[in-house]
This record gives structure tokens, C-alpha cells and sequence, in this order.
């Protein structure tokens, strides 16, 4: 059981990540819309005093998602077992899993996109009717066996949405989609996190690092991890809008927040002068797989204007050559 269900390998990292996530609605930031549903679905299901419906979140890394399962099992006043897809590779592993569960139980699968299709198989009448149904043996002997398991509450978390398979992904009656934080939700994410590490930071300089942060507040917290060194070695108590602002050049975050993976990305598009690169193109030009371009470079460039996706692929648009300050053919934006 702890080889499957085991708490998330905890790297140095991670435990600072971990000390700093909110347990609560009130010290999650932003994500509004989904927090104010998620209270009622919440509140509903204690009234009724049944498990949360299954609950599906998608979207980018480090946007909260294994933070809002944590919390919801909080709220729902159960236990929460923590497992990811890749570890669950044999139906038995499942098995072993489900049965162990406790009524109200929220199971917590990470990477949900990774499950191979007979764990699925399995997973669909665990969702719907809290049955296992096991086949032991194979050919003419081989038999079926129904075993109930409690009602519990299945999160599912992904970076992959579109590689969810229809019948797992209608099984979900929650599903939400995690969206990018503005850099006024990161700076309030930043000042509460300053004040748990015991290095204050200033309004402004909360905002410099927001500003550059992808609005991810992963990316927010660990920039403010180095700044802190950068203050502590400098012997200020604080951090100020100046220490954040050397910091972060020391550091070579550019003042868009992007990283030298979205600059490469594009150049290459840039390079294009308009004319649309599909993602195979891109994928072999950055050596990067088209999942990770897709999933991690893609969404803030899309959702910030920096790029199109086209049926015949990926195109920069003005605000890119205008911000990176790259000159283009004449004409090429005449239209906008
Ligand atoms: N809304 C929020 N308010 C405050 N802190 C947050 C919020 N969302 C995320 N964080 C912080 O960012 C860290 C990363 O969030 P989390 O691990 O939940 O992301 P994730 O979406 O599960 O990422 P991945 O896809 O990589 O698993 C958390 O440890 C937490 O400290
Ligand atoms: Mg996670």
C-alpha cells in the first residue's frame, strides 16, 4: 500500500513549496469563479452528507490544482490519499488502492491523462457505481468478481486535457480549468508567502516579481526564494522594489517574465515573418517534445497574445515583434 499510495516524493524544493501552500479558500488566491462553485458543490454534499462529486482540474503547472485538492479535502473533513498515474501500473495496484478507501475518502490521482486503458476500464465503475469489477484468470476459466467499495470522491489532476479520454473525462460532474493569475493575485501571493519565510517584501517589489512571473505562482515563489538569498547576503530585512529588481536581472528573468525557452519559441516564429510553423517544426527546432511545447510554453504565450495557433500552424503576432522589438515584412500586419 505505501509503495502506491505515498506522499508526494518530497524534494528540498518542494518542501518549501509545501510549507507555503494555503490550506483554505480565504488564503487561496484568484481562481475565483472556481472557488466560489466549489464552496456550494462542497457545502451541498455535507448537507447531504455525501462525498464531493469526482473533480476533474486541467491547466498549465504550477497554477494550484494539487493545492485545491488538498483543500477540498479539508473542507470535506476527509482523508486524502495522494497517487499519480505512472505509479499505478498494474490493475492490482488500483485494486489495492480502492479497496483500502475509506467512506468520504478523497483519492487524489495526479497525471490522470497517464492512465493506461485498462486501468481505466477499471476506474469507470469505481466512479459510477463503487463496484470493482475484477477478472481473475484468462480464457475459459477465467471469472469476474464484484466487489463494492465506499463512496469516495475522485480528483483527478492534468496538465493535458485533450488527452483525457471522453469516458473518463464524462465520469468527472466537476470539471475546472485553472486559468493564469494576474500579477496583482501573484503580489498578494507573494506578500503572504514573504511574511511566512519571515522576509517581508514591499508592495512594489512584490509586483516587480509578480510582473515577471508567468503568471504561475510557482514561478512567483520560487523567484522569491533566490531574491531572499539575495537580500539575506546583503543583510536587508526586507525586500525593496530596488533588491527585487537587481535580483531578478542577476538572475536573467526578463522583465516579460519570459524564460530563455519562450524567447527561443519565439525567435523561431519570429524568423517565420508571418508565415505559419506547425509544432512538429517547432518540437525538432527546440528540442523539446510537442507535449511539453503544447502544455507548458504554449498556454501563457496564447493567453497573453504573443501567438495564434492556426489550422496550418503557429503564427507571432504584432505585440511579438513589437515587444521584442524584431522588425517584419511590410504589410505583414496591415490587416490588424
Ligand atoms: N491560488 C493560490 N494561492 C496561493 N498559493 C498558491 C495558489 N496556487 C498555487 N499556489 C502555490 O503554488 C505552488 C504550486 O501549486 P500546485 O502544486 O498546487 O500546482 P499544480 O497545478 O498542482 O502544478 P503541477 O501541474 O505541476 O502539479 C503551491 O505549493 C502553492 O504554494
Ligand atoms: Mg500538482
Amino acid at each position: 500500500m505505501d509503495r502506491i499510495v505515498e506522499i508526494e516524493k518530497i524534494s528540498f524544493e518542494n518542501e518549501y513549496e509545501i510549507s507555503l501552500r494555503p490550506s483554505n479558500f480565504d488564503d487561496y488566491i484568484g481562481q475565483e469563479k472556481i472557488k466560489q462553485n466549489l464552496k456550494v458543490f462542497i457545502q451541498a454534499a455535507k448537507m447531504r452528507n455525501e462525498p464531493l462529486d469526482h473533480t476533474l482540474f486541467y491547466g498549465p503547472p504550477g497554477l494550484g490544482k494539487t493545492t485545491l485538492a488538498h483543500i477540498i479535502a479539508t473542507q470535506m473533513e476527509s482523508n486524502i490519499k495522494i497517487t499519480s498515474a505512472p505509479m499505478i501500473e498494474k490493475s492490482g495496484d488500483l485494486a489495492a488502492i480502492l479497496t483500502n478507501l475509506e467512506a468520504g475518502d478523497v483519492l487524489f490521482i495526479d497525471e490522470i491523462h497517464r492512465l493506461s486503458s485498462a486501468i481505466e476500464e477499471i476506474l469507470y465503475s469505481a466512479m459510477e457505481d463503487f463496484r470493482l469489477d475484477i477478472i481473475i484468470g484468462s480464457g475459459p476459466a477465467a471469472q469476474t468478481i464484484k466487489i463494492d467499495i465506499p463512496k469516495f470522491t475522485l480528483i483527478g489532476a492534468t496538465t493535458r486535457a485533450g488527452m483525457i479520454s471522453a469516458p473518463l473525462r464524462d465520469r468527472f460532474g466537476i470539471s475546472f480549468r485553472l486559468q493564469f493569475y494576474t500579477p496583482d493575485e501573484l503580489s498578494q501571493i507573494l506578500q503572504k508567502a514573504s511574511l511566512k519565510i519571515n522576509k517581508s517584501s514591499t508592495k512594489n517589489a512584490a509586483l516587480q516579481i509578480a510582473k515577471r512571473s508567468r503568471g504561475t505562482p510557482r514561478i512567483a515563489l520560487r523567484l522569491l526564494k533566490r531574491i531572499r538569498d539575495y537580500a539575506d547576503v546583503n543583510n536587508e530585512s526586507e525586500i525593496s522594489q530596488q533588491r527585487a529588481e537587481i535580483s531578478l536581472n542577476e538572475l536573467g528573468v526578463n522583465e516579460l517574465g519570459f524564460d530563455e525557452m519562450d524567447l527561443r519559441y519565439l525567435e523561431i516564429l519570429t524568423e517565420q515573418n508571418g508565415r505559419p510553423l506547425g509544432l512538429n517544426t517547432i518540437s525538432a527546432a527546440l528540442s523539446e517534445d510537442e507535449g511539453t511545447i503544447e502544455d507548458v510554453i504554449e498556454p501563457y504565450l496564447l493567453a497573453n497574445g504573443y501567438i495564434q495557433r492556426t489550422a496550418k500552424g503557429r503564427i507571432a503576432t504584432y505585440k511579438t515583434y513589437d515587444t521584442l522589438k524584431i522588425s517584419y515584412q511590410k504589410g505583414l500586419f496591415d490587416e490588424n
